[in-house]
């Protein structure tokens, strides 16, 4: 796979699209909303990772005509039921803030035994077939996800990653993500599973060259 294609990366958070542009390498070129010209925030109203990435990825494929990808991801932890998934953004309240999303959580979690928890990504590929002539069968939107399990910690540990990095410890690992260098994370993270199959799935499916 080469990088002449321009993929557009469905997301305004500029630290989410280095983190997703260091995941990829040059497998794929992924490219900002901003770069593609284009200033819209879809409205996230899916109740499911895959209905949010299908608005956001569909939204900016109609706009832009590149072949778009879009995520959404999220926390969910066991003792809350699967919360905050999809609400994992403003799960403190408007506005966004990380600090009162991990302050929330703490309360939540404070005394709960059972630490459990998942951060989820699920990518959505919209408009890949029709840049590349592909089969009538991959016009479906294209969906790719990545798990990784771990715990919430009872207090912050680690200035680095966003969100909820400094309460989250990855299963088998002694830091959070927030004590993690990005090349570690992304080696073990939602995130970068999601690429990676998605990353799979294009030199699989397609031709050496025929990608981008
Ligand atoms: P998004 O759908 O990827 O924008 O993620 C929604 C929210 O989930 C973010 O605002 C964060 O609160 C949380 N989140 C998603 N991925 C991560 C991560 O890698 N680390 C920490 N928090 C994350």
């Amino acid at each position: 796979m080469g990088n002449q294609m321009k993929w557009v990366f469905a997301t305004n958070n500029s630290h989410k699209i280095s983190e997703a542009q260091a995941i990829v390498g040059t497998n794929l070129n992924l490219i900002s909303l901003q770069e593609a010209g284009i200033d819209i925030d879809v409205d996230e109203t899916g109740t499911t990772f895959e209905a949010n990435a299908l608005l956001k990825a569909q939204a900016i494929f109609e706009l832009t005509g590149m072949p778009c990808v879009a995520d959404d991801s999220g926390l969910c932890v066991n003792a809350l039921n699967g919360a905050p998934g999809v609400y994992s953004a403003r799960y403190g309240g408007e506005p966004v803030n990380h600090r009162t999303n991990n302050d929330k959580l703490l309360t939540e979690m404070q005394g709960v035994q059972d630490r459990c928890a998942q951060f989820k990504t699920v990518l959505c590929v919209v408009g890949l077939p029709k840049m590349l002539g592909g089969g009538s069968e991959l016009y479906e939107p294209l969906f790719f996800e990545g798990v990784v399990a771990g715990e919430i910690l009872t207090e912050m540990n680690g200035v680095d990653g966003f969100g909820y990095d400094p309460l989250f410890r990855p299963e088998g690992y002694e830091q959070t993500f927030a004590e993690m260098s990005a090349e570690q994370k992304n080696a073990l993270s939602h995130r970068g599973k999601a690429f990676a199959e998605l990353i799979q799935f294009l030199s699989l499916t397609f031709s050496e060259g025929s990608v981008g």
